[in-house]
């Protein structure tokens, strides 16, 4: 039949920063061994587990704790965030030198750990050790506050899922300015705007950060080359809770990053060096990861689908991304 033709290319393992495991206290959503299936379903080899768990990952017991969790069931390689609270400033750098980075909540999201008070940020910003990455959830005027206050200090700052033309264009300026600033841009916010959430569903389409216009959409794609890297987000709710009364905010992305991206290579959107650059080099550099020996991905480029209505590995059985050719 037509599948006879095979165009293989191989690519590095690909490594998600941005993962919510929920492992402890959510296992019923994700867990770890569901979390890393669905990884290395979607060709992720490497994953930074977010500190929203519950306990949080704020000190050395919740730390050792989630450690011992993933340890017992992960299928690929992991590093845990810690959370910084509004009391952990003084004693959270302990465990830097085991953890992936240091995560500030400044908006109200899906998460026990928001920061309200400034003078908390500048106290993590001070103490977390300036050569591992800060990163922060930190929309609109947030991300100027942030990334000023961080150069300030004179220490990197990476902002998470970018999502709006206010935010990109500010962190754009940053760099020109020679800040240190880097940042991840979502599937979600690059391959969905306002106008999918009625095919998706309201209460479906919760996440945080919102699904913006077509015109925040195409702002991200025309300034492609500010993004440091691709992220999911990946943010596992049970289809009961996403078509609840009150949905939680969050989409499951791993297993569909890789396919998306793809299929934006194949429209020419995208070129396969950024790819590897945004999705594999950049999140090792930012965050000093570790290589992969004989670690890779097969991709047959030639062979097309289109994403179900659920992937198979994440608990999470729905996807924004349903009836997608990719
Ligand atoms: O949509 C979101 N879900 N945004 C966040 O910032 C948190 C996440 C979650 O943990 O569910
Ligand atoms: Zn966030
Ligand atoms: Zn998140
Ligand atoms: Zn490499």
């Amino acid at each position: 039949d037509c599948m006879t033709s095979r165009n293989i290319i191989k690519l590095p393992g690909f490594i998600d920063v941005h993962v919510h495991v929920r492992e402890p206290g959510a296992t019923y959503k994700e867990d770890f061994a569901s979390c890393t299936a669905a990884a290395l379903a979607g060709g992720i080899t490497m994953i930074c587990a977010m500190p929203n768990t519950n306990p949080p990952v704020i000190d050395r017991a919740s730390y050792d704790y989630a450690s011992a969790l993933a340890g017992v069931s992960a299928r690929c390689d992991y590093a845990l965030f810690m959370g910084a609270s509004s009391s952990n400033f003084d004693t959270v750098s302990e465990v830097a030198p085991q953890a992936a980075a240091l995560k500030m909540y400044l908006n109200q999201t899906f998460s026990t750990l928001t920061l309200d008070d400034m003078t908390i940020w500048q106290k993590h910003l001070q103490n977390w050790p300036k050569k591992m990455p800060v990163c922060a959830h930190a929309e609109r005027e947030k991300t100027g506050a942030v990334i000023l206050m961080a150069s300030l200090l004179d220490r990197p700052i990476h902002i998470c899922h970018v999502a709006r033309k206010e935010e990109i264009l500010i962190i754009k300026s940053a760099k020109e300015r020679g800040l240190k600033v880097t940042c991840e841009v979502c599937p979600h916010h690059l391959f969905l705007s306002t106008s999918d959430i009625d095919d998706i569903g309201q209460g479906r389409a919760e996440v945080r950060p919102v699904l913006f216009s077509p015109e925040d959409q195409a702002e991200l794609w025309k300034n492609i080359d500010i993004i440091d890297v691709f992220a999911t987000d990946h943010a596992p709710h049970s289809v009961q809770e996403k078509n609840s009364e009150k949905p939680p905010p969050g989409f499951p992305g791993l297993e569909t990053i890789l396919p998306l991206l793809l299929n934006a290579v194949h429209e020419g959107r995208l070129t396969l060096e950024d790819l590897i650059n945004k999705f594999h080099r950049n999140p090792r550099k930012i965050f000093n990861l570790p290589e992969q020996p004989n670690t890779y991905v097969e991709v047959d480029m030639d062979y097309e689908w289109t994403i179900p209505q659920a992937m198979e590995f994440s608990k999470s059985k729905w996807t924004p991304f349903a009836g997608m050719q990719v």
